[in-house]
């Protein structure tokens, strides 16, 4: 089983800790279309994540998917939370159903995160996808602080790869995946630094 990420160069005390903080800080407007996922959210967590077309990819979710599964998937995200660990994020649609998540892993101590996640049926294959980990990449970078990204996608992730690499991230090679239940999965493994992420943004815009 490999532990990500497979990069690692310790990040000094004062750098761990305001990434932790950073993490702890993360909030969202009351009433907005972006929330942080909370116990009381998890039904409308779970018909989004009941979807085979949703969490039949990613690994980092529980299976089979029930309704107090998700809900122990988010009760371990706030904790996370609490200690500047990890996130999780909801985007809901103009009917407060869950149109798509984001699954923030974050490791202060070698100023490091992984971002995963999900966009309903309905929504995929418009470039929402693209866009949004661009955005949430930029956010990771710059707002989070954290200097390296890894990514993991099944082998037959094809959009995801794509999506990946034309954002500038590159191939390390595969590694099992832990799975929540026992097991494992195979995936690609990628990574991008922050100074890779300057670089490739920087081209884009010119
Ligand atoms: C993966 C996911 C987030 C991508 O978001 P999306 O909005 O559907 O995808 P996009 O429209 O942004 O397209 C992503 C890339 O895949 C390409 N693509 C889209 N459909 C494709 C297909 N059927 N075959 C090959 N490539 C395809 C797009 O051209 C794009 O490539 P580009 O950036 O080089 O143009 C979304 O499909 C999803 O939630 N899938 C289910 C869960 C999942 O796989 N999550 C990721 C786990 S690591």
């Amino acid at each position: 089983m490999a532990t990500i990420p497979l990069t690692r160069h310790p990040a000094c005390a004062e750098k761990a800790a305001s990434i932790r903080a950073a993490v702890r800080a993360v909030a969202f407007p009351p009433d907005g279309r972006r929330i942080l996922a909370a116990a009381d959210d998890a039904p409308r967590f779970f018909e989004l994540i009941r979807d085979p077309a949703v969490s039949a990819p990613i690994y980092t979710l529980p299976k089979p998917v029930t309704l107090d599964a998700a809900r122990a998937f988010i009760e371990r995200h706030v904790e996370e939370h609490a200690r500047g660990e990890g996130l999780l994020i909801l985007d809901l649609d103009g009917l407060g159903a869950v149109a798509g998540y984001h699954d923030i892993q974050v490791w202060p101590v070698w100023s490091a995160a992984e971002l995963g996640g999900a966009i309903r049926p309905d929504r995929q294959n418009a470039g929402h996808g693209g866009a949004g980990a661009s955005a949430a990449f930029d956010w990771l970078f710059g707002v989070i602080g954290v200097d390296l990204v890894c990514e993991t996608a099944a082998l037959d992730n094809v959009r995801t790869h794509r999506l990946l690499e034309r954002l500038g991230f590159h191939r390390l090679g595969e590694i099992d995946s832990d799975l929540p239940g026992g097991g494992a999965r195979r995936s690609v493994y990628f990574e991008m630094t922050r100074a890779e992420w300057n670089q490739a943004r920087a081209s884009r815009i010119g």
